[in-house]
């Protein structure tokens, strides 16, 4: 199911004139002979010329007028959640609040988020409800509200704390069942409460011909790594569902609540996992932006705007990385205020811009610099010249026939192969590897790439391909959703491993 769902675009991508804009050493300069581009001076304004939404967390007693003006996005921050909304048969409550805070976006022209629907915590009468209560209650609160809610996150937070990977052990996941015993819960006869609200949520939106995309949303799933390089398994059991439920799943929200705690990190991989969910076709949002002034020795200067350029370069670089929330406006009024996280202080609707708030505002208004490339296909190496055959010295003398005419030059092959490019991000002891595959002036139709490792190199995790080998020579072919590439167009996938990886050198063969 999915595919025949009519999808309106909510976001409209205004992308900027290629042409016009030459993004040099981080500066934006104008070629002589074209209008120059002003830069947008509100975070809504900037990210929407860049094909992006910029939100952020609101109540409806923060309604001040900044909220429309900077921000084209709203999240109701507690007035749409199961302790505020739902009775304990899945019927609906208390809507006034999310109503006005709807109501208040509808005439603002903002995008809404509605969050959340199934979660283990402020769950309020819901606690404790089986699945068919979960479902009722699925169903009353997307069709209240339709399509005027572009995204719902219909599942929140699943996943254990603490890197395990696992689901958590509270409701609803206690109705979970692994059949077979074979440690997750996706085989035909396990039950899990995340397919089944999804299906449940894909149906209700189906029904009702609603434009609504369907998001799970969970923290500590940014980065491919964690604090000094191991592998971040609750973000690849997200990747798994993600994965597994596509067909049910059209967002992604990673919370991006970043701090020191070992798993919150901003991580240098950070854009290599929002592209590998991206490249499972799925949008990806930062849901829920905060960044923990520890991430810059205290200093809410300087030191945490480049924290947040970096967040938000993170996203622009990923095409289908189409949103970015904060949660909240002000730190003061943030429910992590201790921690300085936002963009603006002061409070009650007087607020004054950080240093953070220029590096985000810049960064949107540089746009996104990773634009597949559209009609001109990459230069291809030419072949090598192969030395002219040699002629071995007469044995005997020249005949007296004229020599052999020379055939006429044959038409050189279309290079319909493909190409594959490295890049590395590496850190002592590991990295993670984007490999680019670029068909040539010919469409292809599947692609395998082959490369060495070092010695000491060995491959922990790969993603939007399947691989043979971990280490030494390894081989990479492409998965069901991304072996079709267009001529000149390029499709990525990705590897994660221990040891260095300096100096590889793919080789590419197109089927
Ligand atoms: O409204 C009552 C007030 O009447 C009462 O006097 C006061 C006493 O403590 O509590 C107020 O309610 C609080 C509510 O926020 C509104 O401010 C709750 O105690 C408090 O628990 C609640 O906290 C919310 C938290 O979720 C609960 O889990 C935060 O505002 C909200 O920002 C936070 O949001 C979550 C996302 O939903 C999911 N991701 C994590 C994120 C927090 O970082």
């Amino acid at each position: 199911m999915g595919s025949s769902l009519r999808r309106r675009r909510i976001v409209s991508r205004t992308a900027l004139p290629a042409a016009v804009m030459l993004l040099v050493g981080g500066a934006v300069a104008v070629q002589s002979g074209t209008p120059a581009v002003a830069a947008e001076t509100t975070l809504r304004a900037a990210a929407a010329k860049a094909g992006l939404f910029f939100g952020t967390a609101s109540s409806p007693n923060r309604l001040y007028p900044i909220l429309s003006q900077e921000f084209g996005q709203l999240t109701p921050e507690n007035d749409m959640k199961p302790d505020r909304i739902a009775t304990s048969s899945g019927g609906l409550q208390n809507t006034s609040g999310a109503d006005q805070l709807v109501n208040h976006a509808q005439s603002n022209g903002m995008v809404v988020r509605g969050h959340t629907l199934v979660w283990h915590s402020q769950a309020g009468a819901l606690q404790g409800a089986s699945q068919s209560t979960l479902n009722t209650f699925i169903g009353n609160a997307i069709n209240r509200w339709g399509s005027k809610i572009a995204y719902w996150d219909v599942v929140n937070e699943s996943l254990e704390d603490n890197n395990t990977g696992r689901r958590r052990n509270q409701w609803p996941h206690t109705m979970n069942r692994d059949a077979n015993g074979d440690g997750d819960f996706f085989d035909a006869g396990d039950t899990d409460v995340i397919r089944d609200s999804f299906i449940r949520a894909k149906q209700v939106v189906q029904a009702g011909g609603y434009s609504t995309k369907l998001c799970i949303n969970d923290y500590d799933v940014e980065g491919l790594t964690v604090k000094g390089g191991g592998p971040n398994r609750k973000a690849n059991a997200l990747y798994d569902i993600v994965r597994t439920y596509r067909q049910y799943i059209d967002c992604v929200g990673f919370q991006s609540h970043f701090n020191d705690n070992p798993n919150s990190i901003i991580s240098n991989d950070l854009q290599a996992n929002i592209q590998r969910f991206a490249d499972l076709g799925v949008e990806v949002h930062l849901s829920e932006v905060d960044i923990d002034d520890d991430l810059s020795n205290n200093d809410i200067g300087a030191g945490q705007a480049d924290n947040y350029r970096k967040v938000v370069r993170a996203c622009l670089n990923v095409a289908k990385c189409t949103g970015i929330t904060v949660w909240g406006i002000s730190d003061s009024e943030s429910w992590r205020s201790s921690e300085r996280g936002l963009l603006f202080t002061g409070g009650n609707g007087n607020y004054q811009k950080k240093a953070a708030y220029y590096a985000v505002l810049d960064e949107l208004n540089k746009g996104r610099t990773t634009t597949p490339p559209t009609t001109t296909p990459p230069p291809t190496t030419p072949p090598p010249t192969t030395p002219p055959p040699t002629t071995p010295p007469p044995t005997t003398p020249p005949p007296t026939t004229p020599p052999p005419t020379t055939p006429p030059p044959t038409t050189p092959p279309p290079t319909n192969g493909c190409t594959a490019t490295v890049s590395l991000n590496s850190w002592t002891g590991g990295f993670v590897a984007t490999v680019r595959v670029t068909a040539g002036s010919a469409p292809i139709q599947g692609w395998n790439v082959q490369l060495t490792l070092p010695s000491g190199a060995a491959i922990t995790n790969v993603w939007s391909a399947e691989r043979t080998g971990t280490s030494g020579s390894v081989q990479f072919s492409n998965v069901n959703y991304n072996g079709s590439v267009a001529a000149g167009q390029y499709t990525e996938f990705g590897f994660q491993g221990t040891g260095s990886a300096t100096g590889l050198t793919p080789v590419c063969t197109a089927s």
